[in-house]
């Protein structure tokens, strides 16, 4: 950032956006009202084993019907944007092109969009964060089939954009997609659950279908965002993108293996789908390690999907030191370790994934992605889940003083990239504005910087959330 003639403080750009994030399965519930349809999250988590306690979205933080509290607390906050994501199947309940639509769910979205404008908080909107509708999956395999599901998410989102584009002017396509097809059709321990493990899923393969999934999930970004731009972008002046995942690497040590392990490592996890909508081809890696089961894009196809996002979305949580001779069937060759060859760790708390805290590596990434690709970033997923959190007492809990070490680190990491370092950096969201459904996890983990009692579901300030509210007032202070 250029520091002003005659100043020797750098400025933070006085418009970034400042934010808490959710999504709709995790803190919605009220999974029968006003003529929802299922999603694959429904049924899914209803199967025993699936999530660690054995609970599911049934319920959640019950923000369908405490939208107006959720908002008073926002407001409270407040914050400057807000990012949630619409269920699919709350506004086409059976999910397809032909299916009707449901206006109670474009009601319900557009007074909840509407009370956040009142109270001056700027909606970030994702489209898709996982809950496909049920329907689409039990009628032609969903995210496998490319021709319908492409097809079918077009209409949606462009049944979005007329209903909300108005007054919505972030969109997000996709959350995280290596999730929803490595997690969901190669590992099997996200909904639909699919995998070559026959403990996990009595059906799937999991050699091609993490594949297939992740083809039609650009194709289906590409052809939302283009709808967007042609139809809707000049009257309503908005951007749109798409968020992926993705955690900085680091090589155990400086021989050459385990560096080129690393950047294997960002290729298949960042690279897989940034490549091609950024920069028009997929990763010498990604082919590499899957040869012909790698899905090409005809030329026609490229032409819709390079250049398909106007920014950068970054969800991020940890830093992975990677090391070469892995053998696993999505990673290939990079092997996650925690230690380095020093036998250091990184970070203060680096005995699981979760727990990570290490900025630097977040300052990283900041600047590789702003280097590879050359947009502006909006990160809009970043969070920590307190180790046992969740059997603590409330008074505890709302201590978490490792959260606030870690949004500490973070924020600065942050604010360091765009003022030393230059990158262009429009938003920080941090994940989440509640404890809620986290997957797998059930209840079990939680994320908020608010606390959710799950029995009363009264919410309570943690105090990672004053610090974070502290912080966006004043960015460049070190609280
Ligand atoms: C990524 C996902 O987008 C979000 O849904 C999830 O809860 C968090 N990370 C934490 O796991």
């Amino acid at each position: 950032m250029i520091a002003t003639a005659g100043s020797t403080v750098p400025k933070f750009p006085s418009d970034f956006l400042w934010g808490f994030a959710t999504a709709s399965f995790q803190i919605e519930g009220a999974v029968n009202e006003d003529g929802r349809g299922k999603s694959i999250w429904d049924d899914f988590s209803r199967i025993p084993g699936k999530t660690l306690d054995g609970r599911n979205g049934d319920v959640a933080t019950d923000s369908y019907n405490r939208w107006k509290e959720d908002l008073a607390l926002l407001r409270e906050y407040g914050i400057k944007a807000y990012r949630f994501s619409i269920a699919w199947s709350r506004i086409i309940p059976v999910g397809g092109r032909n299916d009707p639509i449901n206006p109670k769910g474009i009601e319900f979205y557009s007074k909840f969009i509407d009370g956040l404008l009142e109270a001056g908080i700027t909606p970030f909107v994702t489209l898709y964060h996982w809950d496909l509708p049920q329907g689409l999956h039990d009628r032609y395999g969903g995210w496998l089939n490319k021709e319908e599901i492409v097809q079918d998410y077009a209409h949606y989102a462009r049944v979005c954009f007329q209903a909300f584009g108005d007054r919505v002017k972030h969109w997000l396509t996709l959350n995280e997609p290596w999730c929803t097809a490595i997690l969901g059709y190669g590992r099997g321990v996200f909904a639909p659950g699919r995998s070559s493990d026959r403990n996990r899923s009595p059906e799937g393969d999991s050699s091609t279908e993490p594949w297939i999934v992740g083809h039609s999930l650009i194709l289906a970004h590409a052809h939302a965002v283009k709808i967007y731009r042609e139809e809707f972008k000049p009257t309503q002046g908005g951007q749109i993108g798409i968020t992926l995942n993705g955690d900085w690497a680091i090589p155990f040590d400086d021989s050459p293996e385990n560096v080129e392990a690393a950047q294997h490592a960002l290729d298949v996890a960042i690279g897989w789908f940034a490549d091609p909508v950024y920069l028009g081809f997929y990763p010498e890696h990604m082919k590499k390690m899957l040869g012909e089961r790698m899905p090409e894009f005809t030329a026609e196809e490229w032409t819709v999907v390079k250049g398909s996002s106007d920014f950068y979305g970054m969800n991020t949580y940890t830093t992975n030191l990677i090391k070469g001779g892995g053998d696993d069937e999505f990673q290939g060759k990079a092997e996650y370790t925690f230690t380095r060859a020093d036998g250091t760790q990184l970070g203060t708390q680096a005995h699981c994934a979760w727990l990570q805290d290490y900025p630097e590596g977040f300052r990283a990434l900041l600047n590789y992605l702003w280097n590879r690709y050359k947009l502006p970033i909006f990160v809009t997923e970043n969070g920590f889940a307190v180790k046992d959190e969740n059997s603590m007492p409330l008074e505890e809990a709302l201590q978490d003083h490792d959260r606030v070490e870690y949004f500490r680190g973070a924020t600065q990491a942050l604010m360091s990239a765009v003022m030393e370092d230059g990158v262009d950096v429009r938003s920080y969201f941090p994940w989440s504005f509640l404890d809620n459904f986290e997957w797998a996890d059930g209840y079990s983990t939680r994320f908020g910087v608010t606390y959710v009692d799950y029995e009363t579901q009264k919410r309570y300030p943690k105090e990672s959330a004053k610090f974070l509210v502290k912080v966006q007032t004043s960015p460049c202070v070190k609280s």
